[in-house]
């Protein structure tokens, strides 16, 4: 993973606003047309009306005019390793291939590397609706 990357996520990260779980997340995404598209997780008093941050990356991704994951990290302040929840893996799954990297990251860099189908194996795939 490259330095840029990786500092995308931690700098988009001190943009959450997570005033609720005081929990700050981070992602950015390398997209196909090179550029780095990052997002931080928002949270809401009416607590179901918050999101993760992969989603505001993903977000700025196709708001950017791009469409594809190359790779992605995401780091979370008080988590060594933050596996993005359930809902995020399926939203990265749209924009990501089988064995797209996602790195999750500490303070200092990479903690550890996952394909997107480490992920989220076993997953409902486009192929399905035919
Ligand atoms: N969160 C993320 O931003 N990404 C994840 O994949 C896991 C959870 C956020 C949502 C909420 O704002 C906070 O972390 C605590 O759950």
């Amino acid at each position: 993973m490259s330095q840029e990357l990786f500092e995308a996520a931690r700098g988009a990260m001190a943009f959450a606003h997570a005033p609720y779980s005081k929990f700050p997340v981070g992602a950015a995404i390398r997209a196909e047309d090179g550029k780095i598209y990052a997002g931080a997780n928002i949270e809401n008093l009416s607590f179901p009306q918050g999101w993760c941050a992969e989603p505001t990356a993903i977000s700025a991704m196709i708001m950017g005019g791009a469409k594809k994951i190359v790779e992605m990290a995401v780091i979370a302040e008080k988590l060594a390793e933050c596996p993005p929840c359930g809902g995020c893996r399926q939203k990265i799954a749209e924009f990501a291939s089988a064995d797209t990297r996602i790195y999750l990251c500490n303070e200092v860099g990479v903690s550890k590397t996952m394909t997107m189908e480490e992920l989220l194996p076993f997953s409902f795939k486009t192929e399905i609706l035919g």
